[in-house]
């Protein structure tokens, strides 16, 4: 898979430049990380790589879109957003992945698929439970599971970690895991980057508007170039 470039994306704010014309690129099989203090504007970042937020500007290299809302077009078909607080359909758990999937697949294929994505998430025991009801790191499998059902080749995770404890934390990261080596191409914002030591992750860190390659921190930190 062609990694995906991003170039010249900008935005600025009535009263502030919050991102200043940046590079990225993500890769298929690898993670990057981003780090930045509260209000760097990381969630703006991954909001706009998914097409959610139009920049003021942004050139993707590789697929066209010659204004940012066309960008972003392009963007929504290959890239997912999982928010920190994923959003819930009230109703079953099964229910919300059913959704997740073209009603022209027919049902059994639609409920065969469902099935596979309920077991790969752990989540086969509340398939009948009210995904309004489920815990934090429920919710989060729930979410990559209707993320996988979709079939992005890129995931965004924003702030995945925050309020989980250690074994809801270890399961989401084997999750991750899987998506990497079937090829998805993950980029996760983070506070704590340790919680995601996966081979070749690249760490970019965001601070007034700008992205740098953050320093290895450790073996496992080992950086791409990511950014230019
Ligand atoms: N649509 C908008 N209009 C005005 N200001 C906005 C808009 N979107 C984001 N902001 C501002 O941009 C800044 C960056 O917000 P953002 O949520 O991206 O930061 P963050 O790095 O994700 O912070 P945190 O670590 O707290 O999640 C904030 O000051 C926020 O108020
Ligand atoms: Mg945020």
């Amino acid at each position: 898979m062609s990694p995906l470039r991003l170039r010249q994306l900008d935005l600025s704010l009535p009263e502030r430049h919050l991102l200043q014309d940046l590079s990225l690129d993500l890769h298929g099989g690898l993670c990057t990380l981003l780090t930045g203090a509260n209000g760097a504007g990381k969630s703006t970042l991954l909001r706009i790589v998914a097409g959610l937020t139009p920049a003021n500007r942004l050139a993707l290299p590789d697929l066209g879109g010659s204004t940012p809302r066309g960008a972003a077009r392009r963007l929504r078909g290959l890239v997912t957003y999982i928010h920190q607080h994923p959003f819930m359909f009230r109703g079953p758990v099964r229910d919300n992945l059913l959704l997740a999937l073209p009603w022209s697949l027919g049902y059994r294929a639609r409920a065969r698929r469902v099935d596979e994505a309920l077991e790969w998430a752990e989540l086969t025991h509340l398939r009948r439970n009210d995904a309004g009801g489920l815990s934090g790191g429920e919710r989060q499998r729930l979410s990559l599971a209707r993320a996988w059902l979709r079939g992005s080749p890129y995931l965004l995770l924003d702030e995945p970690t925050s309020n989980l404890d250690t074994a809801s934390r270890e399961r989401l990261r084997a999750l991750l895991q899987v998506l990497l080596e079937k090829g998805h191409g993950l980029m996760i914002a983070t506070h704590d980057p340790t919680h995601f030591r996966f081979a070749g992750c690249a760490h970019l860190h965001l601070a007034d508007g700008r992205l740098r390659l953050a320093a290895p921190a450790g073996k496992d930190d080992e950086t791409q170039g990511a950014c230019a």
